[in-house]
């Protein structure tokens, strides 16, 4: 590399470092309920956040997954796919808010485009799953039972519309069809 080629690429990742244009960055973000994780991830797209402790001898998750800028109009989820970075097997996590105020959180595996994402069991176990909503912040917290398998994996994320109470079809931007990527829980390196 030449010395200005160089030079530009030093500055573009400092710029990229202390300037982006993100407005939040995970790292110093305070949960409500006290809750600390060790690792966190600002995903990619949709204002969306994965914090995380990842216990490598039981292979256990714990995690909040956030959603900024929500609205009482929206549903959220968070799902591993062991199929891949697609939608369809993701065993999703799922949260919003009931007609009468109360805020549900609820498990769906995925078995096609024309989910209407009702409660069902996962492939693998978990507990603690539970969920708010305070100042336009959507938050899935859950602890995961994995296995072996799933170090790396591939992590869906997703947001959309109520329709009568209850998830309708998400938009189709590039940003709701990206919303995937792989992620190694030990060493938080995603892709
Ligand atoms: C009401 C429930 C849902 C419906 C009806 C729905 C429907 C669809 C449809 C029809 C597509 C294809 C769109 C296109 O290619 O133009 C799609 C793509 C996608 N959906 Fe959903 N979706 C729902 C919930 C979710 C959830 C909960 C997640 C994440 C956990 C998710 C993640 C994705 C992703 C990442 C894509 C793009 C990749 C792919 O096509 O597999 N969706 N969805
Ligand atoms: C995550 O791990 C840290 C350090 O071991 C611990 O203090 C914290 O309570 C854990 N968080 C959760 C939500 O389990």
């Amino acid at each position: 590399m030449n010395k200005p080629l160089q030079l530009a690429v030093f500055a573009s990742i400092l710029i990229s470092l202390c300037c982006s244009s993100r407005a939040q960055t995970c790292q110093n973000y305070k949960f409500s309920n006290q809750n600390t994780y060790a690792k966190c991830v600002d995903l990619p797209v949709l204002n969306s956040f994965l914090h995380w402790n990842y216990t490598a001898s039981s292979f256990q998750l714990d995690l909040a997954f956030r959603h900024v800028g929500a609205t009482a109009s929206e549903w959220v989820a968070w799902a591993i796919n062991p199929l891949g970075l697609i939608m369809l097997g993701s065993q999703a996590l799922v949260a919003y808010q009931r007609p009468d105020g109360t805020f549900y959180a609820y498990a769906s595996p995925i078995d096609g485009y024309d989910t209407a994402l009702p409660e069902g069991r996962l492939s693998f176990s978990f507990s603690k799953l539970s969920g708010t909503f305070e100042k336009g912040e959507m938050t899935i917290f859950a602890s995961l039972q994995l296995t072996g398998n799933l170090v790396t994996i591939n992590q869906v994320w997703q947001n959309g519309p109520l329709k009568g109470g209850t998830p309708a079809i998400h938009a189709s931007s590039a940003d709701h069809l990206t919303s995937f990527g792989t992620l190694n829980l030990v060493t938080g390196a995603a892709i």
